[in-house]
């Protein structure tokens, strides 16, 4: 079965016995209803070059009766991966989906007594939520109460029979490798829910062991959470002990309590890894994003209520991708995006988090848009900085299946290096090049990989690559051997030995991997070795000896 390993410094996912990178494409929400229409999904997700979908499974279609499941839809998705050699994490729209209960059957959405929705307005079911401090519309918004006991019992229920299935349709085959509990928890339109039974737990004394364990844990939390934590009560209610973080950490509290409960239903039937998604804070005040969802500034509050969820993770849509990712492994956990962005900084992102972060997933959101104009609603959802170009820009689709093929052309030789310093990557939009005092470009610092023998420097920007949204990755076999797969930038190797100061290349052969095996195209050598340049997506070895 997968699972979850420690390799070096990084967590990996285990699958056949062996480590796993999962170039994976999430589907448009509606898109794995319905196998047929997927057919054609299937086939642009192998022309990509990925090796994983994410596929939502809904309560609804599952148990469109209470206490009667069908599983027509998920045995169909998994047969049609297998027929494509492909792996799939599959997505529990259960109670939760973005926030709200749009895929609850029906028999739990009409029965609002016996599964309550939550108040954002005492008393009131469905409210208006204010869609932004900006934009002066309140949008009419209804959710499930992560107080619900019924509906938790229900949702794990339904869960634990849906890993009930996967265990006995895949456990062997292992098609699936990962489930997703729930999609983007929390709740909308205030920081926490206001019904009465939410009042009375909020003045309740906190738990003393949550309360303890939260004052234990503040060196890595948010700095406000952090304040409000050491400067509260050490028992009391919510606001006493908690303070300005006291609502947040409440809806965080019973959030992640609910989605653990589900989490450790399904596992105790079929312990698959699971993972929970969040959609981002974005510096927001609660209320303006699913407030309790495991955005990175409850992570400490998640561990403490949620230990069956494996992996935190950040759907990406706002231009700052690596601040995000930062904020997701700062504590140590792998990164796995279940959803990005189409804009053209899509691959460059796949090349970077497989070879920076050894990431576990990656996984641009509606991926067969990839190559496409935006429409304006994605403009407006994918949050485009307007002063950068490349994020207004769509992906191009031959340019993310190069890169998508290399990658997994040689993709058990890369994860055979997640956790360890000999894989590494840069990109244009992470690692500028720090400019000359002069303003002559070729002078500039260009960000470099130092891997000990051995260094590689990438040029993104300049008169031999004006392009700007390159990235580039080394993997290294020994100090006189790497291969590089990059795109869009220039290339230089220098010696790491102060006493061996001098580096020549030995070889340097393009091609591609197929079938695991390594095909060489051209040799390089003369004008493309003494000014190496990927000017679209390649694959090179390089040999290469210093001397003094
Ligand atoms: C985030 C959600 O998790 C997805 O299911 C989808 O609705 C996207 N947003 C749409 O951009």
């Amino acid at each position: 079965m997968a699972r979850i390993e420690t390799r070096g410094t990084k967590q990996v996912l285990i699958a056949d016995g062996q480590p796993l990178a999962l170039l994976g494409g999430e589907v448009h929400n509606s898109d794995a209803s319905s196998p047929a229409y997927m057919e054609h999904i299937w086939d642009i997700a192998e022309a990509l070059g990925m090796n994983a979908l994410l596929l939502p499974v809904s309560w609804e279609m599952i148990e469109p009766e209470e206490g009667q499941f069908d599983f027509t839809n998920p045995r169909a998705l998994i047969g049609q991966a297998r027929e494509r050699g492909m792996r799939i994490v599959f997505l529990w729209f259960g109670s939760w989906k973005s926030s709200e209960c749009m895929y609850a059957p029906t028999w739990v959405k009409r029965d609002l007594k016996r599964f309550p929705r939550a108040q954002i307005e005492k008393g009131k079911n469905k409210a208006g939520r204010q869609v932004s401090p900006s934009i002066p519309v309140k949008m009419p918004y209804t959710t499930l109460s992560y107080l619900g006991a019924e509906t938790l019992k229900a949702d794990a229920r339904a869960f634990a029979a849906l890993m009930g299935f996967l265990k006995d349709f895949d456990g062997e085959r292992q098609t699936v490798v990962a489930v997703q509990v729930e999609n983007e928890t929390g709740l909308l339109g205030a920081a926490r829910e206001g019904s009465d039974e939410a009042d009375s737990l909020f003045s309740a004394p906190v738990p003393a062991d949550f309360a303890a364990y939260m004052r234990a844990h503040t060196g890595t939390m948010a700095p406000d959470v952090r304040a409000a934590v050491e400067s509260g009560a050490e028992s009391g209610s919510w606001s006493e002990v908690f303070g300005p973080a006291a609502e947040e950490l409440f809806s965080a509290f019973h959030v992640a309590r609910f989605v653990n409960t589900v989490a450790a239903a399904g596992k105790a039937v079929y312990p698959l890894p699971m993972t929970a998604n969040c959609w981002l804070d974005k510096g927001g005040a609660p209320g303006s994003y699913p407030t309790g969802g495991p955005v990175s500034r409850v992570h400490e509050v998640w561990d403490f209520c949620a230990p069956s969820v494996d992996v935190y993770c950040p759907d990406i849509y706002v231009p700052q991708f690596k601040a995000v990712c930062d904020e997701f492994t700062r504590r140590g956990g792998p990164l796995f995006i279940p959803e990005s962005a189409t804009h053209s900084y899509a691959a460059p992102r796949l090349l970077y988090t497989v070879g920076h972060y050894h990431a576990m997933c990656y996984s641009p959101f509606g991926f067969d848009d990839i190559g496409h104009p935006f429409t304006a609603v994605q403009g407006f959802l994918f949050g485009m900085d307007v002063s950068d170009p490349a994020l207004k820009t769509p992906q191009s689709f031959e340019e993310y299946a190069a890169v998508g093929h290399a990658l997994r052309g040689m993709l058990p030789m890369l994860c055979e290096a997640y956790g360890s310093d000999r894989l590494q990557a840069l990109s244009a939009e992470t690692d500028p090049p720090v400019p000359h005092p002069s303003g002559v470009p070729f002078l500039a610092q260009q960000p470099t990989m130092d891997f000990g023998a051995f260094r590689v420097s990438a040029g993104f920007q300049g008169p031999m690559n004006p392009r700007g949204d390159g990235a580039l990755l080394c993997l290294k076999i020994s100090d006189t051997e790497c291969w590089l797969v990059g795109n869009a930038c220039t290339v230089s190797l220098s010696s790491g030995e102060a006493d061996r100061p001098n580096l020549d290349l030995l070889l340097a052969e393009e091609g591609a991997f197929e079938n695991g095996a390594w095909r060489p195209g051209r040799r390089l050598n003369g004008d493309e070795t003494a000014h190496p340049a990927m000017d679209k997506p390649s694959v090179w070895h390089l040999k290469f000896f210093t001397y003094e």
